[in-house]
């Protein structure tokens, strides 16, 4: 288990990102599947029950279809598998911009995981009746059943560089002393949504990026060069062990070199 004192070591101290370009985002999602399979496999062969944090977008939303096609022949045991959301919206539980939903729809339900390691945000329509409520519950649920970190985080990224609900120039970029926080005004809809913030986002071993399109090209490369993360939040993350970005070609292509 990676001790406190690892977690601390600054992002620009960590090992630099990784790029794997392939040709579309079928591709992409095909490799990520595979390779979270692999790494929860060998997690597990190791002893460990691994945490990985989802996340939402269209691109995670074929991840996870991958995840379902490719479970059939993994000996990943699901029923010992940590699992947590990057960011969640804070809408009603069965509102289809649930991003714990989709998973659930596509993946979960056919899988025998266990309800105690399914870490859901918790909904609007739950007992947390404010987003500031919900909030405070999931930090201390990270706090609570989380303390070791994640295997691996999963992220999508917007056009604007922003990951799970982390934007650009937001005030959430600053929290230090939550591992999650409310975004009340979130640019991308809906506006109401909980994120882990850079300092949680960052206790992982693993960061995989999930970046598909040409409207990405922009920030995804000014992520790599190590823009500041308060212009491209993408920038802020990386993992202790290993940072990978899975792109597409067009979101490749205004890659140096
Ligand atoms: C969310 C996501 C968000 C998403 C990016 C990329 O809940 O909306 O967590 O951060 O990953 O906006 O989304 P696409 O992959 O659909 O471009």
């Amino acid at each position: 288990m990676t001790g406190h004192q690892e977690w601390s070591t600054p992002v620009g101290e960590r090992p630099d990102p990784v790029v794997e370009t392939v040709p579309d985002a079928d591709t992409l999602a095909a490799r990520a599947a595979a390779r979270l399979l692999e790494r929860l496999a060998v997690a597990q062969a190791e002893g460990r029950v691994p945490a990985v944090a989802l996340t939402g977008g269209s691109v995670a939303e074929r991840l996870h279809r991958e995840l379902a096609r490719q479970s059939a022949g993994s000996p990943v045991d699901w029923s010992r598998v940590e699992l947590w959301w990057g960011d969640e919206r804070y809408v009603a539980a069965t509102d289809p911009d649930r991003n714990a939903g989709q998973v659930r729809r596509v993946l979960l339900d056919d899988l025998p995981v266990d309800p105690a390691r399914v870490h859901e945000v918790p909904a609007s329509d739950g007992p947390h009746t404010t987003l500031t409520e919900a909030a405070a519950a999931y930090a201390e649920e990270v706090r609570t059943h989380g303390p070791g970190g994640f295997d691996v985080v999963l992220l999508g990224m917007g056009p604007d560089g922003h990951i799970a609900s982390l934007f650009p120039g937001y005030p959430q970029l600053d929290a230090e002393d939550t591992p999650a926080i409310g975004v009340p005004d979130s640019p991308k809809p809906p506006p109401e949504r909980v994120t882990l913030t850079f300092g949680a986002l960052n206790r992982s071993r693993a960061v995989w990026f999930l970046v598909t399109s040409e409207d990405k090209a922009g920030p995804a490369a000014r992520a790599l060069r190590g823009a500041d993360r308060r212009a491209v939040p993408a920038a802020g993350v990386r993992g202790l062990a290993e940072t990978v970005w899975f792109l597409d070609e067009p979101a490749a292509s205004h890659l140096d070199g």
